[in-house]
Parts: C-alpha cells; structure tokens; sequence
C-alpha cells in the first residue's frame, strides 16, 4: 500500500530535498507540499515533472485554512518548517521562533488529519515535540504511538564517522543513538555497534563529541547560510519511509524521540523503537551500555528535563 505524505516547510532548505527524496518513494502515493511562502506552488511545479508514481499538490499561505487543506487526508506529515541556526546560535536559541510555529502546526494536524503519523524535524527537537504532544493533548487526539522527533541524522551521522574511522562499508554500520537531538542530549551507544567494533576511551570521547557537535560543523561551514539540509533530508527521507514500510506490516527498528517512562524523570526520550502499522509497537529499553555512556546518559537526562519543560512552560503561559 502507498501513502499521502505531505512535507511542512517544504520550500526550505531541508524541505526542498525532502520533498524530492519522498517523491522518488514507491511507498508515497501523493505528495503534498506545504509552506507559508508561494515559493511552494513553484517547488511542486517542479517535482511534479518527475516521472515517478507520487502525484504531487501544493498550498501555500499564512491562512489556517491553507495548511488545513494540505494535510487533510495525509497519512503521513513530515515538518521541516521553522528557523535553522547561523553560527554561534545553539538549537535552544530557535525556541522562541519555533515554537509557536510548532504549535500552529499542531493545531492543524489536530483538525485535518489527527490520525497521521507525525515526524518533527524542527528545531529544538528536545522541546517542539513536548510542544507538539501538549497541543494535541488539549485537542483530545494524542495518540503517543503516532508523534516521532526525527532524531535519525545523528545515528546516520554516527554510523558514517564509525565507518571511517574503522574502515568498514558505511552501509553495513549501525550506531544507536539515544537521548535527545542537541549537544549533550545526543548519547551514542558505541559500545552496540553492529557489526561489533572495539572502541579506545579516547576514540570513544572523541567520536561522542564529533556526533554531538557535527550538526554545528555544518552551520560553521556553511557561515551562516543555514544548517545541515541535504544530510537531514536524507534523514528525515529515511525516517519517513522507515514509518510507511511499518505501517504495511514490516518489522522495523529506528531511533526516535518519543513520549516514552523508559527513563525515569523524563517523559520523553529516544531508543530503539519497534515501528510497526499503528506507529510505535514496543519502546525498547536503553539496556547494556558502558560505564562512559551511562555517564552521558545521566547528563543528557538532567539537561532534557529542562528542555521538556521549557516545552511544556510555553504551552501554560
Ligand atoms: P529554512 O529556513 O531553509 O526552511 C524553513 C521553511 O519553513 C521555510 O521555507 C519557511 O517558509 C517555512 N515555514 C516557516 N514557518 C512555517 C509554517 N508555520 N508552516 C509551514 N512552513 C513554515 O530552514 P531549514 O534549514 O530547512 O531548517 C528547518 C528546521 O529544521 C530548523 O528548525 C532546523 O533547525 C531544523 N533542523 C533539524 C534537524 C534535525 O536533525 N532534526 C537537522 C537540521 C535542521
């Protein structure tokens, strides 16, 4: 079965690609893209020349009602859409932006399709999901099987920056990556690396600081003209198409960040997650991890406790 997928904020730098990526996806039926700017009808335009089977409609505009149109009927929303960061900015800077945009959207998703598979991208991730399930909560459809934060470009970070350092095919590597999706709240689990590698304590500190720190590499080359795009794209392409292989039957494990009591304090977190058609089947626990990654684990927790708070804070003011 193929799926109405729609891409919010599908005129930006991610979007853009996304939109691409999903439009070449055998599993999407119809691609509907969205953004507050015209510049919308005219990336449809474009991608609907593709020769591939998803047919391709746009809305565009400020108007509740625009938004609204895109995602009735949609299965599956993908979000891009919002501020990304210029150097020197760190993801909790976006907040203020973001989340109001977040909760528009949300409000939207509640109304047209609030049964749909749900993946945030925008940032900060640790706080627009909180955000995004409180609004739903309010509307009486949240359904905490359905609301995924894309956490993905960290695992797919962390699987390439393995791979290279121990010289193995990028593609046979899996790293998971758990926590939260901004600097110490990123904690990848080194020690579960398949295919098993070994790691020195010092090659461990290292590559846990490239992977928490890469996305920052990218604003810093990109000087100020955005953050990552093409990467993410990838991510969130994969992720989304992860969700779709579930939804008809196939057994699927991802990293995301979910509504979640594996971790006590937080109610929110990232592990492997079991997808399966109804969305999430089983969160699985954070299991057997080196005395380094529980260390990580404890930071990561302590500093998302702020950032769902901050989330939830936004939405009682
Ligand atoms: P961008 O500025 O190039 O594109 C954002 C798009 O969102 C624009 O086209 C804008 O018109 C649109 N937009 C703004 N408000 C909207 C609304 N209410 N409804 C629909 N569309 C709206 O930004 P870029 O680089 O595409 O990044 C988007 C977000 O993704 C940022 O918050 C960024 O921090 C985040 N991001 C997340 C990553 C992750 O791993 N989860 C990785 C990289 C970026």
């Amino acid at each position: 079965m193929a799926f109405k997928c729609a891409v919010v904020g599908a005129a930006g730098g991610i979007g853009q690609p996304l939109s691409l990526l999903l439009k070449n996806d055998p599993l999407v039926k119809e691609l509907s893209v969205f953004d507050v700017i015209p510049l919308a009808a005219g990336v449809a335009a474009d991608l609907s020349h593709i020769n591939t089977g998803a047919k391709v409609t746009s809305h565009h505009g400020f108007d509740g009602a625009d938004i609204r149109a895109a995602l009735t009927g949609c299965d599956v929303v993908v979000i891009p859409a919002g501020v990304p960061r210029k150097p020197g900015m760190t993801r909790d800077d976006l907040f203020k932006i973001n989340a109001g945009i977040i909760k528009g959207i949300a409000e939207a998703v509640a109304d047209a399709c609030p049964k749909a598979m749900v993946c945030v991208i925008s940032n900060p991730v640790n706080s627009t999901v909180p955000i995004f399930a409180g609004v739903l909560k309010a509307k009486g459809c949240f359904d905490e099987k359905r609301l995924f934060g894309v956490s993905t470009l960290d695992i797919v970070r962390a699987n390439t920056f393995v791979a290279e350092l121990k010289g193995l095919n990028v593609t046979d590597v899996n790293v998971p990556v758990i926590g939260g999706h901004s600097g110490v709240t990123i904690v990848p689990l080194l020690s579960r690396t398949t295919p098993a590698c070994e790691f020195t304590q010092e090659e461990a500190e290292k590559l846990t600081h490239r992977i928490q720190n890469a996305g920052t590499e990218v604003v810093e080359a990109k000087a100020g003209a955005g953050s990552a795009t093409l990467s993410m794209a990838f991510a969130g392409a994969r992720f989304a198409n992860s969700v779709m292989k579930a939804m008809n039957g196939e057994d699927i494990t991802e990293c995301a960040y979910v509504y979640s009591s594996i971790q006590d304090g937080v109610s929110f977190f990232s592990t492997e997650i079991s997808l399966g058609k109804e969305g999430i089947s089983k969160i699985n626990p954070i299991g057997k991890v080196s005395d380094f990654e529980q260390k990580n684990i404890d930071i990561a927790t302590d500093a998302l406790k702020a950032n769902i708070a901050a989330g939830e804070n936004f939405l009682s003011a």
